[in-house]
């Protein structure tokens, strides 16, 4: 058994009342009679009802009227209400009955077997209906419980990362400040031990380095983004510039499609792209002829961008590695990174409710798109 359901009876006949609630006591549903308009509306505050019943003929205020006041209130606006009327009156008044939202309309004398069946649709309608709202309150406590979770989980994680790159970075940096002052008391240190000191302080570097990558990667998870809509060609060609500035000797051919916009946080895709960018500039070093293209490609409904190069490439089995923290293809002595780039792209990338991924072979070049 379900919770009960009301039907509301009006008719200001009180044998028609009795007449009602006999056809539909069967039902197994709460009946409740009222003997006018305003009697109506008063149940119709303090209950919800899966269907009126309404007689048409009644002193003070009509069925008509009684159900314009019903649809006015927000609570009832919905409300099924079945006409009841005699079958004289029923041609002129039926198009105002169905303007006013009238389900269905019954003519006295009444079949009890037709009526019944009508309001057990309604009944059941109202059921699934009750279904649903209790659904759509267990679905929204639950995203309420994980968001809380998550942006709990959230919280530890900047927490720990602050740790790691804020208090671990004190005694790192002892260590090569010890370090330091060994290489600077030749006297105490012999050729050997000189080398392998040099070496315990490129490693500590290197630490400091992943350390300052943590940061930057746990950095982009606060805070709230603002989307606008970026130009993509502009920010592309000035980030390339400051590649060339700090390169000037290098040659390559940066094409950049005109017109490209995107709908995001100008802030994190310019460091989105210059992420991209960066990794074009730095596998294509070793080409001849290096061309870095930024472009657009329509595919269905959606926008892909893309940053392109003719560089090293990398393995396609690899392909999802390329996206975690830390994950490297190429040796340090080969290409210099602390795989920290691709990860922050995503992560800029999941923050928009977007998507990225990579495609690319070895020797050929890659392709990373983003859609925003
Ligand atoms: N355009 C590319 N061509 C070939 N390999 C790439 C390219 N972009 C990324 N990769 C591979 O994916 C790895 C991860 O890239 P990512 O940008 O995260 O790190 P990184 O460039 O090594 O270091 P960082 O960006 O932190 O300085 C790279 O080390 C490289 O092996
Ligand atoms: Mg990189």
């Amino acid at each position: 058994m379900g919770p009960v359901v009301n039907i509301l009876i009006v008719d200001d006949d009180p044998a028609k009342l009795i007449a009602l609630r006999a056809v539909l006591d069967p039902l197994g549903a709460n009946v409740v009679e009222a003997r006018s308009g305003p009697d109506a509306l008063r149940h119709l505050l303090k209950e919800d009802f899966a269907v009126i019943l309404l007689d048409v003929r009644m002193p003070i205020m009509n069925g008509f009227e009684t159900a314009e006041m019903i649809r006015q209130r927000p609570a009832s606006e919905l409300t099924p209400i079945i006409f009841v009327t005699a079958f004289d009156q029923a041609d002129t008044n039926l198009g105002r009955g169905y303007e006013l939202g009238a389900v269905d309309f019954v003519f006295s004398p009444i079949v009890p077997a037709i009526l019944r069946a009508k309001v057990t649709v309604f009944l059941e309608l109202h059921k699934s209906q009750q279904e649903l709202k209790r659904y759509r309150t267990q679905l929204q406590g639950l995203v309420q419980e994980r968001t809380t979770a998550l942006t709990a989980i959230n919280r530890e994680l900047e927490a720990f990362s602050y740790f790691v790159s804020h208090d671990l970075r004190a005694p790192l940096l002892s260590i090569d400040t010890i370090a330091q002052s060994l290489l600077d008391n030749p006297e105490v240190v012999s050729d050997g031990t000189n080398d392998q000191i040099m070496r315990l302080r490129r490693t500590s570097k290197q630490m400091m380095a992943l350390f300052d990558g943590m940061q930057t990667l746990f950095r982009l998870t606060g805070g709230d983004i603002r989307r606008q809509k970026v130009d993509i060609s502009r920010i592309a060609t000035e980030i390339i510039a400051q590649f060339q500035a700090q390169e000037p000797k290098r040659q390559v051919d940066s094409r950049v499609e005109e017109g490209l916009t995107a709908s995001g946080d100008a802030g994190l895709v310019r460091i989105l792209l210059t992420n991209l960018i960066s990794n074009a500039w730095k596998f294509t070093r070793d080409k001849p002829q290096p061309v870095i293209t930024i472009g657009s490609e329509r595919v269905a409904v959606e926008t892909r961008l893309f940053v392109r190069d003719n560089g090293v490439g990398f393995d396609m089995i690899y392909a999802h590695k390329l996206f975690g923290a830390f994950q490297r293809l190429h040796s340090q002595s080969e290409f210099a990174g602390e795989g920290i780039g691709l990860a922050v792209a995503q992560r800029i990338v999941n923050r928009h409710g977007g998507r990225i991924w990579a495609e690319g072979a070895m020797g050929e070049g890659a392709t990373v798109y983003f859609v925003l």
